[in-house]
């Protein structure tokens, strides 16, 4: 018997906890038949953290979550600590854990479920079939650059200064994991930049430009400038197979792509490091949605993202293709059955709530099992 593969569950804040008791449940369900076992831990992060602990990641969590197999996050971030200094606030617990467990390549699928297209705010014909993977740099760029601050001036004015820079090494690893991604999909790749107005963009041009013509001579590859890209996602998101972008960018078309699916409620993502000798990568993965303090705690939110994220760790950490594809069909039954949380709801369709979605996707689950 190989070793039970450990994972560490950091639910956070706001509506965090409650998608990821829906996962909980699905984790459950691969136990008692015998699927798969996971040794899980459960700890604190983000406000949570914060509140216990007066930080918003325990040294003791960060350990944990290097020497998991995977983590799987809900959100973090709320009202409550908005006024917080800002290295205490939530969402620093959550750029350390990628910058500390080197998470450099974040892969944002926005994908539309055919059940869905009534609900997105674009037209069906502009996004029937759409699969779209963002990649993301999630250890760089403005996020982290130095230097970094506010500073009050001579004259009683301030100066905020935030960095954009990136290396050759940073830019050339997360492009290689688009390539390879490309590879084993449409083979085109759109990289994402504003080398117009900044030299970091251009470096990140040329580098990437590069880097295709030595090792990926088979990928149709496009430079596309940022604001041009969010114009061309609404306009005619289908040109898209791969999108690579900086962190920032990544951030903001994330959104952007989200909402083509119909709610940032159906957006997963999976956050890599490189591997190691054995093969093993660190990884986190967690929903694109934030924490949505406004309805968290109502048992209203949309569990999807979080266990479309834990269907991504299945195949990205344990190379589960088969038990992830089980996870994605059963959340393509359930909402082809009509199941809707309140972000999805169209006319014709009955709002059900949070669990009730999980005890969609659990009877789905048996079904196909
Ligand atoms: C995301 C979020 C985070 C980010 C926040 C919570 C720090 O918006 O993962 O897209 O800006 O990266
Ligand atoms: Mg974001």
């Amino acid at each position: 018997m190989p070793a039970n593969k450990k994972l560490l569950i950091l639910p956070g804040d706001g509506i965090g906890p409650e998608v990821m008791h829906q996962v909980e449940r699905v984790i459950e369900w691969f136990d008692k038949r015998r699927i798969a076992t996971f040794d899980v831990t459960e700890d604190l992060v983000g406000g949570a953290a914060y509140d216990a602990h007066g930080t918003p990641l325990h040294n003791d969590t960060m350990r944990r979550a290097l020497e998991a197999d995977a983590v799987l996050f809900g959100a973090v971030g709320g009202p409550k600590w908005e006024s917080l200094p800002f290295g205490l606030r939530p969402e620093r617990g959550l750029l350390r854990l990628r910058k500390e467990m080197d998470l450099f390549a974040n892969l944002r699928p926005a994908m539309v479920f055919d059940a869905l297209i009534g609900a997105s705010t674009l037209r069906p014909e502009v996004i029937r079939g759409l699969d779209i993977m963002i990649v993301r740099e999630l250890t760089g760029g403005v996020y982290f650059g130095e230097p970094r601050g506010i500073e009050t001036l001579p004259d009683g004015t301030r100066r905020g200064v935030n960095t954009q820079v990136y290396t050759t090494p940073e830019i050339v690893r997360v492009a290689r994991v688009a390539f390879e991604l490309a590879r084993k999909r449409h083979g085109k790749v759109h990289s994402v930049e504003k080398a117009n107005v900044m030299e970091s963009g251009e470096l990140w041009r040329e580098e990437v430009q590069k880097l295709r013509d030595a090792e990926y001579p088979d990928i149709e590859l496009h430079h596309m400038y940022a604001d041009n890209c969010a114009m061309q996602l609404v306009r005619n998101p289908k040109q898209f197979d791969v999108i690579v972008t900086d962190n920032l960018f990544g951030d903001l078309l994330s959104d952007c792509a989200a909402m083509l699916t119909g709610s940032l409620g159906m957006l997963p993502s999976a956050s890599l490091g490189a591997a190691d000798s054995s093969g093993r990568r660190r990884a986190l993965y967690e929903p694109v949605h934030g924490s949505a303090p406004d309805i968290a705690g109502q048992n209203k939110a949309n569990p999807l993202a979080c266990l479309l994220s834990f269907a991504m760790m299945l195949r990205y950490s344990f190379d589960m293709g088969q038990e992830a594809s089980l996870v994605e069909n059963a959340v393509k039954r359930a909402l082809d059955a009509g199941v809707r949380t309140a972000d999805l709801v169209q006319g014709g369709t009955k709002t059900v709530s949070c669990s009730e979605m999980g005890d969609a996707i659990l009877k789905e689950l048996d079904r196909l099992a």
